[in-house]
């Protein structure tokens, strides 16, 4: 058996989440919106051999929006652009439960699997920007439990119409003018709180039997939503212990939900600066942190907050006393910076600064960050890292110079080890339901024939009694 590996995807995010990284003059001002940028990075993270490439997104923005969020490209179609440029590596985009109908998106995802020969996946989240519900026909947003309910019932939609057809149901027999095995085409028929579905969808599944379903939440219903249903969960993590806390958790769930806690891979998210030396690294993120413009700093602090108004308060008075702002939009996100706010007895000036350039554990020479990762990796605080990307050349760097290390280590491969997402990961592929059912009704079938009965009856050892 091969040693447990440590898994990497990479967040392109073009001209950055940041107020300032578009102005790197090694990144094209469009970056955001440039499919050749998009295939130049893609190509990048498969020759370093990540898992997986991800694009986030939301659907809502104001003027003040961060410069990626004003002007981007919808994840599915770039998704689709990118399948052609790459072979090997995964590719995963967000798409919103609250705002989407899970037949359309069970097409898209399915499309872009088929298109990617098994390398689609899926990040799930319920859309923390109440704004958007006003670009979705509706005046008010969902609420942060109804938006988990509509996850939960979404998803298991989109599960069963992937599973519309078994994998042997074209057996387009020219000879004999058979396309379809009618018998492995099934509707779904569903009625639930949120949405009727009869099905069956109009397309097959991939080689990896569906894609690969990632999700971001972090609140309570969040993380009950990934342990139950998820492949893989994205984090922040302040720090080693809060992220080996999230995936003691995440395990805990997923067992209590009948599940192997191996089955979910925990992924936090880091933003690494690498130096030739800690200190030269230190400097960068110092040079880093001091060029944060305060007014942006605030307006970048509002967004898990839903966009609040943090102007209206005093600079360097204690953070503001806020009751529930922010529990119905980025509730762990909003949470976190209250509860660091509070522990550290910070001002708001501060607060918004520590967010804006967060003193991530990944700021080191090389060697510094293999040891890190090494460590999250070995001690149970992470199954692979999510790498996000504060200015131009940050993903080219850890991907020159951390990975080989990585490598040399045996922590992370050399090699692709299979053609999908799945494979790569180490999951396995889900057994068509269908399949599964008629299998387990065959068997039980056979198991009560008077032939099976004799048979397992002579079977039996001497002296041996049926329980
Ligand atoms: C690495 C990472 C990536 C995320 N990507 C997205 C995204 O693309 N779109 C989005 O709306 N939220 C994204 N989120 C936020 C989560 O989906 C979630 O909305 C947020 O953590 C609040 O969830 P909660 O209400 O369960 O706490 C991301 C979170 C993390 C840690």
């Amino acid at each position: 058996m091969t040693a447990r590996q440590l898994k990497l995807g990479a967040v392109l995010i073009g001209v950055g989440t940041t107020p300032d990284a578009w102005r790197h003059p090694d990144l094209p001002g469009d970056a955001s919106i440039d499919i050749d940028w998009y295939r130049a990075k893609a190509r990048l993270a498969e020759d370093a051999k990540f898992d997986f490439v991800f694009i986030v997104d939301s659907t809502y923005i104001t003027p003040d929006s961060a410069p990626h969020f004003l002007n981007r490209l919808e994840p599915l179609t770039l998704l689709s652009a990118l399948a052609g440029g790459t072979s090997r590596i995964g590719l995963v985009g967000t798409l919103t439960t609250s705002y989407s109908e899970p037949f359309t998106v069970a097409r898209q995802f399915a499309s872009l699997d088929l298109i990617s020969h098994g390398r689609a996946g899926w990040n799930v989240v319920t859309t923390g920007l109440e704004g958007a519900a006003e670009n979705y026909s509706r005046s008010e947003h969902y609420d942060h439990g109804e938006r988990y309910r509509r996850a939960h019932e979404h998803l298991q939609v989109v599960r069963g119409l992937w599973d519309s057809y078994e994998d042997d149901a074209f057996p387009r027999d020219r000879a004999n003018g058979v396309f379809l095995d009618r018998s492995r085409l099934h509707s779904l028929d569903h009625q639930g709180e949120f949405f009727s579905v009869a099905g069956p969808l109009n397309i097959s599944r991939s080689a990896q039997g569906q894609p690969v379903i990632f999700q971001a939440g972090g609140s309570d219903a969040g993380r009950d939503l990934a342990a139950r249903t998820a492949d893989a969960i994205f984090t922040i993590a302040e720090s080693f212990e809060d992220a080996r806390a999230f995936r003691d958790d995440i395990r805990r769930r997923a067992a209590a939900a009948g599940r192997d806690p191996d089955s979910i891979l925990v992924f936090p998210g880091i933003v690494p600066i690498i130096g030739a030396t800690d200190a030269e690294a230190d400097a960068e993120y110092r040079r880093r942190a001091e060029a944060v413009d305060i007014a942006q700093a605030l307006v970048q602090l509002g967004r898990p907050f839903g966009y609040h108004d943090f102007t209206r308060y005093a600079l360097d008075a204690p953070f503001p006393e806020l009751g529930d702002a922010g529990a119905n939009a980025y509730r762990s996100h909003s949470d976190l910076i209250k509860r660091v706010a509070r522990d550290e007895r910070l001002t708001l000036r501060e607060t918004a600064l520590r967010f804006a350039t967060p003193r991530s554990a990944f700021i080191g020479a090389p060697a510094t960050v293999a040891d890190e990762a090494e460590r999250w990796f070995r001690e149970g605080a992470a199954d692979g890292f999510i790498v996000g990307v504060g200015q131009a050349r940050d993903l080219d760097d850890f991907a020159a110079r951390v990975v080989p290390l990585l490598q040399a280590r045996g922590l992370f491969r050399r090699e692709y080890e299979d053609t999908t997402l799945r494979g790569n990961l180490g999951l396995a592929v889900p057994v068509n339901r269908h399949t599964a059912a008629r299998r387990a009704a065959a068997e039980a079938s056979a198991a009560a024939t008077p032939a099976a009965l004799a048979a397992s009856a002579t079977a039996r050892a001497p002296g041996e009694v049926s329980a």
